[in-house]
């Protein structure tokens, strides 16, 4: 069954019945859906074919019937894989009727048989399901990448050590792969929520009609395991009306796309002159116009920016829902550009944030440098202190004095003299030294969660056993 060309250029109106006028050429223009809802063709095709099946078994189609339309739908499907433009030339209104009239201009009173006990509602419903629930899968993959790449930058820097910053001001030193695993815990937290967000998806509305229910002894059951849904919906008003999925999905790519953010805002600054830890490999940057020394790390600042429009999305569901009376009403046809938008928008920032860092170039020494600098070792002058036997806050009071003449005489803590340690603190001994050096501030973290060389390795083993071989 091939396309046919003068009929695929007619519309196939569902509900023309009632009608004496036609439709107004603007609110046609306005009202179809079709221009964005064809990314469901296939989900819309494969839940025809067990909505037939489903039919077939309640008696209301004969086998062969059944398997006309299912041959139908699969031809269908071949000849939009073959040439998508199809979707693109048809005057349908959306992709149900595409798909419906396809088959009634096809299989003629066969075709007419489909729709029994089926609505759009319940219909499109369930497509946008099984359309979201392969997305999420394919998320939740790039999710896990970009955390592959993060735990494979840090194994790869086990030693690189760099200031830590809080309000961006020089605090303690940290390792570099400390760093890289702090995006990964917030990573693998998004992963979470998706996966929880997809256990709630997966609940079959087909079967609650309209919005009513369904009045032919279609088996749900049946259904739900052909489409590999969990359970059946059990309230047919909420089931073609529910799109919570539609905003946990917009909620956790918003959350994911601020973790992005902050990441790239991160490797931003540590890219920039001023700090110079890093360095973008030239295939995830771009030169200036004018500027002829300039590289951008354009492709940061776009995953940076790129959240904003994901949470657009969050905000313009909500909106949308709020206040919906029960069951469908049109408004909820808003529900799928924003979602497309956002997930074909995820999808492009995991894969260049994964680009960026499996292909960065670290200077150790640059962080090393700034590490040292700044008494990011004063926090470990009053732990010494207290393991001398001071209580912290006195201890912290000496080791401020300690900052305050290291500063005018422009040095830091550890090229101060011993006797001008103890002039403050007599408890303190030769041995203050070795505290303060930044292997022995990174060695001393070492709870759990701290940035203790050890603590950290143990961490990239757990996650590279979490995340097992790509
Ligand atoms: N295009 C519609 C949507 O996306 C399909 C459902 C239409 N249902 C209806 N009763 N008009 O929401």
């Amino acid at each position: 069954m091939s396309a046919p060309q003068d009929t695929n250029s007619a519309s196939h109106q569902l509900w023309g019945g009632r009608f004496e006028g036609g439709i107004d050429e603007a609110f046609n223009h306005f009202n179809r859906s079709l221009p964005f809802d064809k990314q469901l063709v296939f989900a819309d095709i494969r839940g025809s074919q067990a909505w037939a099946a489903a039919l077939a078994r309640a008696g209301l189609l004969t086998n062969a019937e059944a398997e006309s339309l299912r041959a139908g739908l699969a031809k269908i499907a071949d000849a939009v894989r073959a040439k998508p433009s199809l979707l693109d030339e048809s005057p349908e209104e959306d992709v149900h009727s595409f798909v419906e009239g396809w088959l009634i201009r096809e299989l003629g009173d066969t075709g007419r048989k489909l729709h029994t006990g089926r609505s759009r509602n319940d219909q499109v419903a369930t497509d946008f399901r099984l359309w979201c629930r392969d997305e999420l899968d394919s998320l939740v993959a790039g999710l896990r990448g970009l955390q592959r790449a993060f735990v494979e930058r840090a194994a790869a820097h086990p030693t690189a050590a760099l200031p830590g910053y809080t309000h961006l001001q020089r605090g303690q030193p940290v390792l570099f792969a400390h760093t890289c695993l702090a995006y990964v815990e917030m990573l693998a937290r998004d992963e979470a929520r998706l996966i929880d967000a997809r256990k709630r998806l997966n609940v079959l509305p087909l079967g609650s009609g309209a919005l009513a229910g369904c009045a032919h002894p279609v088996d749900r059951a049946f259904l739900a395991k052909e489409l590999g849904f969990d359970d059946v919906t059990h309230n047919s008003l909420d089931a073609v009306s529910d799109r919570d999925f539609v905003v946990e999905i917009l909620a956790a790519l918003s959350l994911a796309g601020v973790h992005l953010s902050r990441f790239a805002e991160d490797w931003i600054l540590y890219g920039s002159s001023e700090f110079a830890f890093l360095e973008l490999d030239d295939s995830v940057s771009t030169g200036s116009s004018l500027m002829p020394q300039k590289k951008n790390p354009d492709s940061l600042e776009l995953i940076r920016g790129k959240t904003g429009r994901v949470v657009g999305g969050l905000v313009g569901i909500l909106t949308t829902l709020k206040a919906l009376p029960l069951a469908y009403n049109k408004d909820l046809q808003e529900d799928k550009e924003a979602l497309f938008d956002a997930i074909r928008t995820a999808a492009g920032c995991l894969a260049i944030a994964t680009k960026v860092v499996s292909s960065v170039k670290i200077r150790p020494e640059k962080m090393r440098d700034a590490a040292l600098k700044g008494f990011l070792n004063a926090t470990e002058l009053a732990d010494y202190l207290v393991r001398k036997g001071l209580p912290f806050r006195t201890g912290h009071e000496v080791v401020g004095k300690l900052v305050r003449i290291a500063l005018e005489k422009g040095v830091e803590l550890e090229n101060l003299e011993l006797k001008e340690f103890q002039a403050l603190a007599p408890v303190i001994g030769p041995d203050v030294f070795e505290c303060l050096t930044l292997e022995a501030a990174l060695k001393a973290k070492a709870l759990v969660g701290g940035t203790s060389p050890q603590r950290v390795g143990e961490e990239i083993a757990r996650h590279r056993a979490r995340l097992g071989a790509k």
